[in-house]
């Protein structure tokens, strides 16, 4: 496949989801620029192949300017960037406001401003994509979650002002995944109770997330949408 010289940057690509889209992304012959918060085997991985990776933590603005300056430093033109990077951070009781002001860097303002700050460096680059991966939870909300899931619905909601604000040049998309893949340590109670949500009833594994964004990447005609992914969860 031939593919823009341009890179693709996509955020958290250390392991499980956006491990895998990097990968897929190589094979697909995208130039690849990726971040990381810890040093983990994949990221070394992706070195080898050629991508650039790139130290960065998004739990508050100035981490997220000292990332931006930091791209910036390295490449004057992105195809697309994809946010996948994602705290799944339990909101302690006593410690809420701190849980809610990271996930909503995390979500929210790190997206915002790579945004923002990267318009430039996606107008040179023709087609050109951002994707945000948000979450099914911001659906229906959820009692236990309720910080990570309204970053999440904010998120979607950024979706659509980049869309307008962005087009004709830039594509801006979503897609919100339901279960994709379980922790190792959910245990087997945990495993069935979930599974049992969906009306599909399987792990599907991180190849319909890239499935999701192939689409939104290679598709001329979409932006605004953000593609569900939920294995039918809202029909139970
Ligand atoms: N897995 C699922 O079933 C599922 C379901 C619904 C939605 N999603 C969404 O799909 C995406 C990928 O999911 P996943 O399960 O692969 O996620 P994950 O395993 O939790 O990985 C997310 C990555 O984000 C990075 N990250 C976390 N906090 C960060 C911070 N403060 N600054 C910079 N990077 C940070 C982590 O980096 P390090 O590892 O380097 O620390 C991690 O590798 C996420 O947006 C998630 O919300 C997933």
């Amino acid at each position: 496949m031939s593919a823009s010289a341009a890179p693709i940057l996509i955020t958290g690509a250390s392991q499980r989801i956006g491990l895998y889209c990097a990968e897929r992304l190589l094979d697909d012959g995208h130039a690849l620029i990726v971040t990381y918060r810890s040093e983990r085997d994949g990221i070394d991985r992706l070195r080898q192949r050629g991508a650039l990776a790139l130290q960065a933590d998004f739990a508050d603005e100035a981490g997220i300017l000292a990332f931006i300056e930091q791209l910036k430093g390295h490449t004057d033109s992105l195809r697309a960037i994809v946010h996948n990077a994602s705290d799944w951070l339990v909101e302690t009781p006593g410690e809420e406001a701190a849980a809610f002001q990271r996930l909503f860097s995390v979500h929210m303002l790190a997206p915002y401003l790579i945004n923002l700050h990267c318009q430039p460096l996606l107008e040179r680059s023709s087609p050109a994509d951002i994707v945000h991966i948000s979450d099914d939870v911001a659906r229906k909300g959820s009692a236990n979650r309720s910080a990570y899931c309204a970053s999440k619905a904010g998120l979607d909601s950024l979706t659509l002002s980049f869309a307008a604000r962005f087009a004709p040049q830039i594509k801006v998309n979503g897609i919100a995944p339901a279960l994709i893949m379980f922790n190792p340590d959910d245990d087997a109670e945990y495993r069935a109770k979930t599974l049992n949500k969906s009306a599909l009833g399987i792990e599907p594994g991180p190849q319909v997330i890239y499935q999701s964004l192939r689409y939104l990447l290679d598709n001329p005609y979409v932006t605004g949408t953000t593609l569900t992914v939920n294995g039918g969860r809202h029909l139970k």
